[in-house]
């Protein structure tokens, strides 16, 4: 035993959590050395939550105020306190669908980490793997990157290539390219 501190990891997003499980599962298996302190969603009945519970990771819902695609100021004061108070050394971005502004990105400068369905800069925004589809490109992947004001912006931290199959549909692509970024999250983190 060691009462060592260890790195701690607090996760947003408002989806089922498969990435959150990889990045845990790693924690838990010791490839990554940190520990996931905190899940926090947007959405209350999120699978990300209830991925979390399973764990005895601390996991909250927020509610994130009167705007549609980013929080207001009260909610995202909650979420930096929330993030503040678990002691979070990183922000994992797994499917978080607001955009984050100024108070929250001064708050974790050059802490807070996402993972886009896409080889950024191509393809940001929304179903990047449709995008990919509807520009017939035969390579796609997955993009760890640092979050910057902008929509999947940041600087690059790592990248994982997927190929795309002439009888892919957007499913058979989106399985494909969840399956890299289940490689490549835990590995950036
Ligand atoms: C991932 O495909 C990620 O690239 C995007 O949102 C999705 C989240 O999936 N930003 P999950 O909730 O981790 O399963």
């Amino acid at each position: 035993m060691t009462d060592e501190r260890r790195f701690r990891i607090g996760v947003l997003g408002s989806g089922k959590g498969s990435n959150f499980v990889a990045i845990a599962d790693a924690c838990a298996a010791g490839t990554v050395a940190a520990e996931v302190a905190l899940v926090v969603s947007d959405v209350a009945e999120a699978g990300i939550l209830a991925r979390a519970r399973e764990r005895s990771i601390p996991a909250r819902f927020i509610p994130p105020g009167k705007f549609r695609t980013r929080l207001d100021e009260d909610a995202e004061r909650a979420y930096v306190a929330a993030l503040q108070t678990a002691e979070v050394d990183l922000v994992v971005l797994a499917g978080f669908m607001r955009v984050l502004k100024d108070g929250f990105l001064r708050a974790f400068a050059g802490s807070i980490v996402n993972i886009h369905p896409s080889l950024l800069p191509s393809f940001p925004g929304l179903a990047a793997w449709q995008q990919a589809l509807a520009h017939g490109v035969r390579v796609t992947g997955c993009t760890v990157h640092f979050v910057d004001a902008g929509v999947d912006s940041g600087p690059i931290i790592g990248q994982q290539t997927v190929p795309v199959l002439d009888d892919d549909t957007p499913e058979t692509l989106h399985q494909r390219i969840q399956a890299a970024e289940h490689a490549l999250y835990p590995q950036c983190v």
